[in-house]
């Protein structure tokens, strides 16, 4: 089981035996796989993937969303679906939670004892758990399959790029400090090493939107994820404001989008998502 990667070593040797065959079973009818990848936490990820997946789904495309954050799984909390249940088919195989009639959501939070429970587990039960999120649900055909990640470049991703055989690409989002790029750096270098495709990266929570005036104030640096994109070679996806009304719909478990479509972050995320679409799009079969 490779480690993590540290400055200077050669990136981990992919043993590609352990990959799914591109003609299983669980992935044959997935278009597209997307990984919404940062190198630290709190940066806005999960907003991201819920965001992202509701907004895909309202456009008829099928959507599955992996909650593969096994420390912090909060994918039920945003959605508004922690009271429900995944359940098993006459299969056996693990039938995942609807949000609406094309988003289906699979989270280790629904096999956990309680909410507070902490999981302890090495990188070879993480990479278990990732592969029977794929093998064991029942995934209907899908156009998009997204998985949202613990903060950094650790177990879980390398599990998804071993397991998976074609993967449309990381999505990296990061906050506009400097030291925050850093670790977006960090992250587009680790799917560099690794010859994962890059979708391309969110700036998020670029500038203070104020919710009184609506005056708009750049705390962090200005520009800088375009900075890097640019540095870097990579697409600038866009940016998202710090809005207030972001966190209290997360917390609510209405996606921002949907709560406050008018707003400049659902504007602005929705200018995300198409480039998102037109960048995957030869694969999306429409
Ligand atoms: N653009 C934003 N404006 C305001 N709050 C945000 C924004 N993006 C995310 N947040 C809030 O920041 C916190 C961390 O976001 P989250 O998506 O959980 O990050 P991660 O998954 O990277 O740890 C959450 O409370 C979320 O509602
Ligand atoms: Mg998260």
């Amino acid at each position: 089981m490779p480690g993590t990667i540290t400055k200077n070593e050669p990136p981990p040797k992919i043993p590609v035996d352990f990959k799914i065959s591109p003609e299983d079973e669980s992935i044959k009818n997935i278009k597209n796989i997307l990984v919404v990848i940062s190198g630290k936490g709190g940066v806005g990820k999960t907003t991201v993937a819920v965001n992202l997946a509701v907004e895909l789904s309202n456009k008829g495309l099928n959507v599955g969303l992996i909650d593969a954050d096994i420390h912090g799984p909060d994918i039920p909390q945003m959605l508004g679906l922690i009271d429900d249940k995944p359940y098993p088919d006459e299969d056996n195989k693990i039938i995942p939670v609807r949000y609406n009639n094309n988003l289906r959501v699979i989270s280790i939070e629904y096999f956990l004892p309680s909410r507070d429970t902490p999981v302890v587990w090495r990188g070879a039960l993480k990479h278990k758990m990732i592969e029977q999120f794929i093998k064991d649900v029942k995934w209907d055909p899908l156009d998009y399959l997204i998985f949202d990640l613990p903060p950094g470049t650790g177990d879980e991703p390398l599990s998804i790029i071993q397991l998976i055989p074609k993967i449309n690409g990381f999505i990296i989002v990061g906050t506009p400090q400097e030291v925050a790029m850093l670790d977006v750096k960090k992250a587009i270098n680790f799917a560099k090493q690794l010859k994962v495709p890059i979708v391309g990266l969110i700036e998020n929570m670029s500038e203070f939107v104020c919710p009184h005036c609506g005056k708009v104030t750049y705390i962090f640096n200005k520009g800088s994820g375009e900075r890097i994109s640019k540095e870097y070679g990579i697409n600038f996806l866009g940016s998202i404001p710090l809005e207030p009304t972001v966190v209290e719909d997360g917390d609510e478990g209405t996606p921002f989008t949907l709560a406050h479509p008018e707003s400049r972050s659902a504007v602005s995320f929705r200018g995300i998502v198409e480039k998102i679409i037109k960048i995957s799009s030869g694969n999306t079969g429409s």
